[in-house]
């Protein structure tokens, strides 16, 4: 990675300089097409990340404790300086059951401020973990809340404005799973046949994870390999008929478009925010960073079936679009079948009604246009409010595309129903959801509060440097009449 920088800056001096531009540039070209496709050797198993352990306090609540700190981490052939929860790299799984309190500590040993936010969870604004509940070094934050939301898959990762980039892709982020009463028949034996993948891309420079972008890329990062949980060349031994796979795009750019190599049907389950009506036969799935599927594979004994990252088809193509990864391809996992499997009972044919917003509800239609860093023209400002909305409506949320780049759309503290477009994949509770160049996303929102006119949730694209570039808003939740506040001053000292 490091000479792909040489090529960067030398390319970037016979921009400037000298008639040298277009070798240059033909260079980058070349280089700037990533395929490991048929180049993984598959060997280092996948680790699992560990369950956290939790105690019960006095008043009942679930405790967790997570501390941030730095280390070094084994990717398996490749040892980096990373950072990590309670280990040198991603973090434990937290794991907590609808109805009941928790409360985390969360302890910074770094050597700089941080946050961490509860991606995808309904909770108080100010528990949020978002650029105003800042974690200075050597000190312990404490949110509580109580889980108020269908099972799903969740995750943790820090969010200070400005360098959430460079935390994640240092490795701190790991999975909350939020279990519920309903019983949906699905694998649910946590490392067997229920397996969260946190899929990340990284290049590795020396000693470290190379953080430095791509040339002539606006979206930032993009590695030149995938990893699963922290590992390498990844594979996985499964001893079932169905696999259950939690998957995350963990990456901080990179969107994904997940097939299995021999182009076998999978059964996606849930999305972002909890189970869809039904399992839903795929043989692809679009994942753009910060989305969470679920998705159920079917393994016959002894076989070797290899997930893989196809060139995204509704990517931008040509120039801009091949900076942004849109002609990469990646094999990603390879699921290794024992030879003699445990059964797994059938799929069941529904798993009920979703619980999303209405939009015949809606009191009103915003409509947020992505371009360059900004949406609807104005770069994020911790210090301004840019959306109250009122507790207990709908709303109806249309999200423009406006640029040649590609973006995503992240809402705290809901699941939104997709109304535009449409497809199995959309069908269900999201947080996060991709646009192509030039796409219209229309989104119904329901604030179900509850209300705190000073402190701001966020809304932001998912691309982590475009995050920290400014294309973030801050929306509150207020009572029927009430004006939005002030939001508190951040500390933030590392802009
Ligand atoms: Cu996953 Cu506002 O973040
Ligand atoms: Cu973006």
């Amino acid at each position: 990675m490091r000479w792909k920088l040489v090529v960067g800056i030398v390319g970037g001096v016979a921009l400037l300089c000298c008639g040298g531009a277009g070798a240059a540039i033909g260079t980058a070209w070349t280089r700037a097409d990533t395929d490991t496709v048929g180049a993984v050797d598959f060997r280092n198993a996948v680790r699992v990340p560990p369950l956290a352990t939790s105690r019960t306090d006095g008043d009942g609540r679930r405790v967790f404790d997570l501390t941030a700190r730095a280390g070094r981490h084994d990717f398996g052939g490749r040892t980096a300086t990373t950072w990590g929860f309670d280990g040198a790299y991603l973090g434990p799984t937290l794991r907590a059951k609808r109805g009941e309190r928790v409360v985390v500590n969360v302890r910074n040993e770094l050597a700089e401020t941080t946050t961490v936010h509860w991606h995808g969870m309904h909770l108080p604004a100010v528990m949020d973990g978002g650029p105003h509940q800042v974690v200075t070094p050597g000190e312990t934050w404490s949110p509580t809340w109580r889980i108020d939301q269908p099972a799903a898959t969740l995750w943790y990762h820090p969010h200070l404005h400005g360098a959430t980039a460079d935390h994640v892709y240092r490795g701190l982020a790991g999975l909350f799973l939020i279990d519920d009463d309903t019983a949906p028949g699905l694998p649910a034996r946590y490392g067997v046949d229920d397996v969260p993948l946190v899929l990340q891309d990284k290049s590795f420079d020396g000693d470290g994870l190379d953080n430095g972008g791509a040339f002539l890329s606006d979206v930032g990062v993009l590695g030149d390999e995938m990893l699963v949980n922290g590992v390498r060349a990844p594979y996985l031994d499964v001893r079932t008929e169905l696999v259950r796979l939690r998957l995350l795009n963990a990456g901080n750019a990179r969107t994904l478009n997940l097939v299995f190599a021999d182009a076998r049907p999978f059964d996606l389950v849930a999305t972002d925010g909890g189970l869809l009506d039904r399992p839903h036969r795929l043989t692809g799935l679009l994942l753009s960073p910060g989305e969470r599927a679920e998705v159920v594979v079917r393994v016959r004994p002894g076989e070797r079936a290899v997930l893989r990252s196809e060139r995204p088809d509704r990517h931008p193509d040509g120039f801009q679009g091949r900076f942004q990864g849109g002609s990469d391809r990646f094999d990603i996992l390879q699921v290794r079948a024992a030879g003699t499997l445990e059964p797994s009972p059938p799929l069941p044919a529904a798993f009920g009604p979703v619980d999303l917003p209405d939009p015949a509800q809606a009191v009103r239609t915003r409509t947020f246009d992505l371009s360059g860093t900004r949406i609807n023209g104005a770069n994020m400002d911790l210090g301004r409010i840019d959306v109250a909305a009122t507790r207990g409506t709908t709303e109806i949320w249309e999200v423009r595309n406006r640029d040649g780049s590609p973006h995503n759309f992240h809402v705290h503290d809901v699941q939104v129903r997709v109304i535009d477009p449409v497809s199995p994949a959309l069908s269900g509770r999201k947080d996060t959801v991709f646009a192509t160049p030039g796409q219209v996303l229309r989104l119904a929102v329901r604030f179900d509060g509850p209300a705190d006119p000073n402190v701001p949730y966020m809304y932001h694209c998912h691309v982590l440097r475009h995050e920290d570039n400014g294309m973030m808003g801050q929306f509150v939740v207020v009572e029927p009449g009430q004006r939005p506040g002030t939001p508190p001053r951040a500390r933030h000292d590392h802009d």
